[in-house]
């Protein structure tokens, strides 16, 4: 061990880590005493992580359940660096009471949420899968969507991911509506995007595109009331989180012909289990939760969490952080 490495073991559970940059386990190993990489293959439960996390100091988290008991059994822990943008699988109360800082990626992945978002669009407007899935069974599917340009879009949520989606569909032309109760309007002029009260956003929208994160206001906001003041025959786009909808009012809003289409990369359970109703729907397009995943976005996820975590380690303080007020109760 050289002197400069810390004394610490961390913890490292985003399946996507190092893969496509191996520089990162390199330098991870270089810093500190001890790295235990997840042995599984996706995200942690919080019963997977409690033996886990035990004697750790640093835990670089992929969508892991990081609830109360996984932080209480984590004695030693000073630092939960998210490896992406959400922090809503970390119960950031009981991290703030025992003053373990919570940080995360901000910008990290936005481009490659904005891209995919785009993709889905585009996915479900030429029915792209399914032209695959005829074409390769040996048939020879006359399949016949409609086109972006020229329709409007609405926006759920004007952050990071909302704001790169904005920029991209100009390029579509496209007509974009955007919708979100901490909205900057200067950002929204600039990018000649029109905020709008959600109601008049879901009537005119064609495209509804979720970019919201997750909180109790938020929780099943894609609710049955919702669904119906969508326009008829729009399409619906997921790449945020699973809670935002209430997947049995989808799934009644798309076999009743409400709703044309909807592409979700995330689910309120992941994986959804194979018996989950929607997985029926020809009309929904499903990815598993992938929508950051790049190798541009995944290097900068693992630069900007590892930092994260050897800045708390060291004991300085990370701009990343998202439970700041640890930093007041220490200083
Ligand atoms: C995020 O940024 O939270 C994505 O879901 C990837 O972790």
């Amino acid at each position: 061990m050289t002197n400069d490495k810390l004394n610490c073991k961390v913890l490292v559970t985003p399946t996507s880590f190092g893969k496509g940059d191996p520089a990162l386990k390199t330098a991870i190993e270089k810093s500190v005493r001890e790295v235990v990489y997840s042995p599984f293959d996706r995200p942690l439960t919080s019963d997977e992580l409690i033996p886990l996390v035990k004697d750790i100091d640093g835990y670089i988290a992929g969508l892991d359940q990081i609830d109360e008991q996984v932080i209480q059994a984590a004695a030693k822990l000073k630092v939960i660096a998210r490896y992406g943008v959400g922090v809503d699988r970390v119960s950031i109360p009981a991290a703030t009471r025992r003053g373990i800082a919570v940080t995360n990626t901000p910008g990290a992945n936005s481009a490659a949420v904005a891209e995919m978002s785009i993709g889905l669009m585009l996915s479900l407007c030429r029915e792209i899968c399914r032209a695959d899935r005829g074409t390769r069974k040996g048939e020879w599917p006359r399949v016949s969507g409609i086109g972006l340009r020229g329709k409007t879009v609405g926006l759920i949520g004007f952050g990071a991911v909302g704001r790169e989606v904005a920029s991209r569909l100009k390029g579509f032309g496209c007509r974009i509506l955007v919708s979100d109760p901490q909205l900057n309007t200067k950002v929204a002029e600039q990018l000649g995007v029109y905020p709008t009260p959600i109601e008049e956003l879901l009537a005119e929208a064609d495209f509804v595109s979720l970019h919201a994160s997750l909180n109790p206001g938020t929780d099943s906001m894609v609710n049955a009331g919702f669904l119906s003041n969508m326009r008829r025959g729009s399409f619906l786009v997921n790449t945020a989180r699973g809670e935002l909808i209430d997947e049995q009012a989808l799934q009644v809003a798309i076999e009743d012909g409400h709703i044309r289409g909807a592409a979700l990369d995330c689910f309120r359970k992941e994986p959804p289990g194979k018996d989950h109703p929607i997985l029926r729907l020809d009309q929904v397009l499903l990815t598993p939760h992938i929508a950051s995943h790049t190798d541009e976005a995944a290097s900068a996820m693992g630069w900007m969490s590892l930092q994260a975590c050897l800045s708390v380690l060291r004991g300085e303080k990370s701009p990343y952080t998202v439970n700041r007020d640890i930093y007041e109760k220490k200083s």
